[in-house]
């Protein structure tokens, strides 16, 4: 394994690569969030700022400029503060950014406008994200439109303001060794914590203890504590699909599903399983539980160099169709049921996202030419089908309602075919019931 430097460096030199001559990138890392008025909560970076820097201290701005004949990198950073350091911890600082980050040019935040001004005068295409932090947009847009009204000379001014995102997402898209080696260690560890949680799961348990036994594993491992909120769904709560509340108390006959992952270095990991709190399915549980992992397994399985991100959803719903219909929970034919996507009553989610420094991670779902994009080696996404039929519904029979299902795995497309990342976590009916 390289130094970590040497990929950053090299994240940055392949999107220099995509940059016309006489551009800037503009990044920015925005302040600590206020939870409640002067308490902050953890801060995390900017994703596309951290993909290329590595740089993780709130208040910064990251440039990366190509001219014609030499590119370079500038940092701004909060300038060490020995009072500030005192209350949250070292600080990089100017120096730091230069000899640890490699920036070429390193300055103090405060300047950053100003300095701005220097490096985008002359140059005519501008890369920056509007709208993602308003408060910057203004003072930016203001600052190009000053650099065109005063270059009446002839000199070059910006041609409006181009977005990074889809050069940044494409390649944030496929992870190099680095960023594989982090989310191999997040979903190793996601993996134990469901594990431990699945240990102690246990009828008169509140939802939220199970939570804690989560969070408690993730951060005892080494990881940043959650990627998001974890859920933690009893019985109907299940059938919720970002149910977070995680407060009642579980019932002998539920079925508990959480959804939860941990965040590695930034990296998230995104794993879900779903048990009777009793270790033993119900039939209706069980017949519904077979449906869904049928459909998960027989998806992976088209995960693979070659295929689209699409064909696995296609053979999931295919899946989840005709077991649903076998159940008589679904009627007409098969064909008639997709074609008028009759399942989303009980599957209303996608099957699969990209997953990497977010959740649900930067990348195209679509090729040049607007079809599902095709599979390779370097992909990180995951596949998650469910089943959820709410207690609300009349026309089920009474014996499934309330049943919510989902398991979902992290899988890294390889040359040969694919990985599970989260493997091990018990997912077979008979590896649950046996499971203490
Ligand atoms: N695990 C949360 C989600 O994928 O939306
Ligand atoms: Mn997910």
């Amino acid at each position: 394994m390289k130094k970590d430097y040497i990929y950053y460096m090299r994240r940055r030199k392949k999107v220099l690569s995509e940059l016309p001559e006489n551009s800037i990138l503009i990044l920015l890392n925005k302040p600590a969030s206020i939870r409640s008025n002067d308490v902050e909560y953890r801060f995390k970076p900017d994703s596309d700022f951290y993909y290329l820097t590595g740089f993780d201290e709130p208040n910064s701005a990251c440039l990366l400029i190509k001219e014609r004949h030499k590119s370079f990198y500038v940092l701004f950073v909060e300038p060490k503060d020995r009072e500030k350091e005192i209350w949250t911890g070292k600080q990089i600082g100017i120096n730091g950014a230069k000899s640890i980050f490699k920036a070429d040019l390193a300055f103090e935040y405060s300047k950053f406008f100003e300095k701005l001004e220097d490096f985008i005068s002359g140059k005519e295409y501008i890369y920056y994200s509007l709208g993602k932090y308003p408060d910057h947009d203004q003072k930016i847009l203001k600052l190009i439109n000053d650099i065109r009204k005063s270059n009446r000379s002839g000199a070059r001014s910006p041609k409006g303001v181009n977005e990074p995102f889809e050069i940044l997402s494409c390649l944030r898209l496929i992870k190099d060794e680095l960023e594989i080696d982090c989310m191999k260690k997040a979903a190793d560890i996601s993996k134990d914590a469901h594990i431990l949680a699945m240990s102690y799961a246990k009828p008169g348990m509140y939802e939220y203890e199970l939570e804690a036994i989560l969070e408690y594993k993730f951060k005892k491992s080494g990881s940043l504590g959650p990627a998001y909120s974890s859920i933690v769904g009893a019985g109907k709560n299940a059938t919720i699909l970002h149910y977070i509340n995680n407060s009642e108390k579980i019932k002998k006959n539920d079925l508990i599903l959480i959804d939860a992952g941990c965040e590695y270095k930034y990296y998230a990991s995104d794993l879900t399983r779903t048990f009777p709190a009793n270790k033993k399915f119900t039939a209706p549980q069980k017949a519904l539980y077979e449906i869904v992992l049928e459909s998960q397994i027989k998806s992976i399985e088209l995960m693979k160099p070659g295929k689209r991100f699409i064909d696995s959803y296609n053979k999931a719903v295919e899946i989840l169709v005709e077991g649903l219909k076998d159940l008589k929970l679904l009627k007409g034919s098969i064909q008639e049921i997709i074609a008028k996507k009759k399942y989303r009553k009980y599957f209303m989610h996608k099957l699969s996202h990209w997953l990497g420094l977010d959740v649900h991670d930067a990348g195209p779902y679509l090729d040049k030419n607007d079809k599902s994009i095709k599979l390779v080696s370097g992909m990180v996404m995951t596949v998650e089908p469910g089943i959820y039929i709410s207690s609300e519904l009349d026309d089920v029979p009474e014996k499934f309602k309330g049943i919510g299902i989902r398991i979902e795995d992290d899988i890294l497309i390889t040359k040969s075919g694919n990985k599970v990342l989260t493997e091990g976590t018990p997912k077979q009916v008979d590896e649950i019931e046996a499971f203490s």
